[in-house]
């Protein structure tokens, strides 16, 4: 029998991603019960209880010393990959209470954060309790941009903070980076399209996306990331503009005005569906070979 070898380095990331890696097994652990898949959560409900078995916790050595972020709450599941995404309860967008601020284009980091926490352009402002800029270096090599926040960003202001957020700060771990204080060279930054929570975690709706659209294309600018990795449909559409499945899109470098974009699946799509963590893991794989051919390393030295 053929087994296959892996490098010490491979091991750490796989198992950063909560990747398992095969290894012959007692026949008590191919059971149908140790072998079932996490099973898909009820699609209105984006607070997640239990913590899935893939929920990552377990880091390689190799990766501790990276500054570890803040202790996460609960997430907000949302983003759904397939191109027909589970039924959501239908919560309809409100009528927006005034407009967007004007100039935000030619705005700096303050005037940007004051518009995007006291817009109005949209009726999300209405049920908001936070709105959720970004977070991350100001000057980052590394941009990601997720779907729009959950009841615990919401709640926080803070992008990605639950297990959906564990699992991304494990797959940037993986690569040397992090979302906590560091050099640009290995603190990425993250937004999201829409910056308020729609309500019942219903899907973003066009005009939402439309009249965030400014905001992140601005933070893109002023972050002028050497890549951005682009995580979900959401993301995908705001960004490229495609209706295309993550399916077809992923595996290429596209471009975000000037910038290199890679596209890959939402974190909280991992969870669901974790036998996808390994194309993640090539996403990443891409995105990295992107940054080293761009002369810009994450500083990560992957054998470490
Ligand atoms: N999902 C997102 O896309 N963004 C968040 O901030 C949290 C969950």
């Amino acid at each position: 029998m053929t087994t296959v070898a892996w490098t010490p380095r491979e091991m750490a990331l796989l198992q950063a991603m909560g990747i398992p890696l095969w290894a012959p097994q007692p026949p008590e652990a191919l059971t149908p019960a140790a072998v079932a898949p996490v099973p898909a959560r009820p699609s209105d409900a984006r607070s997640e209880t239990p913590a899935p078995p893939e929920a990552p916790d377990a880091l390689p050595r190799a990766a501790s010393a990276a500054p570890q972020p803040a202790a996460r709450r609960p997430d907000p599941p949302n983003a759904a990959e397939p191109a027909t995404p589970a039924a959501r309860p239908p919560v309809a967008a409100a009528e927006p209470l005034g407009t967007r601020p004007g100039g935000v284009k030619h705005m700096g980091w303050e005037a940007l954060r004051d518009a995007v926490s006291g817009c109005q352009a949209c009726g999300l402002c209405r049920s908001r309790r936070h709105t959720v800029f970004g977070v991350g270096h100001p000057q980052a090599r590394w941009m990601l941009v997720g779907e729009a926040p959950g009841e615990q960003e919401d709640l926080q202001g803070e992008p990605f903070v639950g297990k959906a957020g564990q699992l991304l700060d494990n797959m940037l771990r993986s690569v040397g980076l992090t979302r906590a204080d560091a050099p640009a060279e290995q603190q990425v930054y993250i937004a999201n399209v829409l910056k308020c929570r729609p309500p019942a975690n219903r899907n973003p709706e066009p005009a939402e996306v439309a009249q965030c659209e400014p905001y992140l294309k601005r933070q893109v600018e002023l972050v002028a990331p050497k890549l951005i990795l682009a995580m979900g449909r959401f993301a995908v559409q705001s960004l490229l503009g495609s209706q295309e499945p993550i399916g077809r899109l992923r595996g290429k470098v596209h471009q975000y005005h000037g910038v290199p974009l890679v596209v890959t699946y939402h974190p909280a799509y991992l969870l669901r569906n974790p036998l996808d963590k390994s194309r993640a893991w090539e996403d990443l794989c891409l995105a990295l070979e992107v940054i080293e051919t761009a002369g810009a390393g994450t500083g990560a030295d992957p054998d470490r």
